[in-house]
């Protein structure tokens, strides 16, 4: 049985910085749960000029530039994968599946397959599409061969949340910044995820 630390890899998109900052806590969860982290953002696909006109998006973009992009490697390294998106019209982010596009070989190889993987998101509004963007985040999650792993009803926190596809907030157009909420979520997920991906690759190993 491999003694080797669980790897995950936060895979994650944030224009304005919502989900850069739920991406944060489950990396920083993950890691005290024991697990080997690679936190990864997506490569950005917007001109500088947008990006330069939303002083929120420059912001993140700036203090994000030191973090890695995500890359195919990191999917192939990844025992579990945690993707984040905000909500765009209901569905994730072009960036996001920008970059799920570009695993087409590794799919091919069966390389994506008996990887835990879960999700999170963001929104400006309540029902603003959250649980569509996970939902639809998690057809690609089937066509991996993946194990998915909601957070559900696991533990009280999530009966103050309220969502059970995956960690999420209301960031109200950029006035509402992340909250204990949410950030309780994020570490309920990330602990999930780190304990039953290492019940996967022990059993998978052994
Ligand atoms: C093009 C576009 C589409 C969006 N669509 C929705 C939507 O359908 N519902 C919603 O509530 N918010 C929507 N939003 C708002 C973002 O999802 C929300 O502000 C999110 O929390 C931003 O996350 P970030 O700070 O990580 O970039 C949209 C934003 C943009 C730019």
């Amino acid at each position: 049985m491999s003694n080797s630390p669980v790897r995950v890899a936060v895979i994650y998109y944030s224009s304005t910085g919502t989900n850069a900052a739920v991406a944060q806590e489950i990396a920083k969860t993950a890691e005290a749960e024991g697990a080997e982290v690679r936190l990864r953002r997506c490569t950005e696909l917007a001109p500088q000029a947008a990006i330069d006109s939303n002083a929120a998006w420059k912001a993140n973009a700036e203090a994000t530039a030191h973090i890695e992009e995500a890359s195919p490697d990191d999917m192939e390294w990844a025992d579990a994968v945690i993707f984040g998106s905000p909500t765009r019209f209901g569905n994730v982010t072009s960036q996001l599946k920008q970059f799920i596009d570009t695993l087409g070989g590794l799919w091919q190889q069966g390389k994506l397959a008996d990887k835990v993987y879960s999700g999170f998101t963001s929104s400006a509004t309540k029902h603003g599409g959250q649980e569509s963007t996970l939902l639809a985040l998690y057809n690609t999650v089937h066509h991996f061969g993946g194990i998915l792993v909601a957070p559900g009803y696991t533990d009280p926190e999530k009966f103050t949340d309220g969502n059970p596809y995956g960690t999420s907030h209301v960031d109200g157009q950029g006035s509402l910044p992340v909250d204990d909420t949410a950030r309780a979520a994020a570490r309920v997920q990330a602990t999930r995820v780190v304990k039953v991906a290492k019940a996967v690759k022990a059993g998978l190993s052994g």
